[in-house]
């Protein structure tokens, strides 16, 4: 069901320093910064050859990644996002299969503008993974 990595997405307490990393000692594509209200993030996009990471900061302390750096004060990987051909499909799978879908368990408007839910990291390994409908 799944299909390309389309983002790791990493927490960090410092969007511009973590930009710098990313640019100056890695030497990667490192997009400006983005505000996105609706999800309560700012982030950046750093372009890899064969997918993408996102450095995101919480917005305001009401940001659903606010907690995760009071809990990683250095940062950390949030979530990794795999790509799926029909959101519908996948969530209709998963669920008689027993996965959890974060929320009210509908797909919602992710951060690239299409259709994206989230798993419960309990049953897949400690890991919250996101679906994407490309
Ligand atoms: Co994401």
């Amino acid at each position: 069901m799944i299909g390309r990595l389309n983002h790791i997405a990493i927490v960090v307490p410092d969007l511009a320093a973590a930009s710098n990393i990313y640019k100056d000692s890695l030497g990667a594509d490192v997009s400006i910064i983005h505000e996105l209200p609706d999800h309560g993030v700012r982030l950046v996009f750093v372009e890899l050859p064969n997918s993408k990471v996102e450095l995101l900061h919480p917005l305001n302390d009401s940001s659903p990644i606010f907690a995760f750096l009071e809990r990683n004060p250095m940062g950390g990987m949030h979530h990794i996002c795999y790509e799926v051909q029909n959101i519908y499909k996948a969530v209709e799978s998963l669920t008689r299969k027993g996965a959890k879908i974060l929320g009210d368990g509908k797909p919602k408007i992710g951060a690239h503008g299409k259709p994206v839910i989230f798993l419960s990291p309990k049953e897949f390994l400690g890991t919250l993974i996101e679906l994407e409908q490309v």
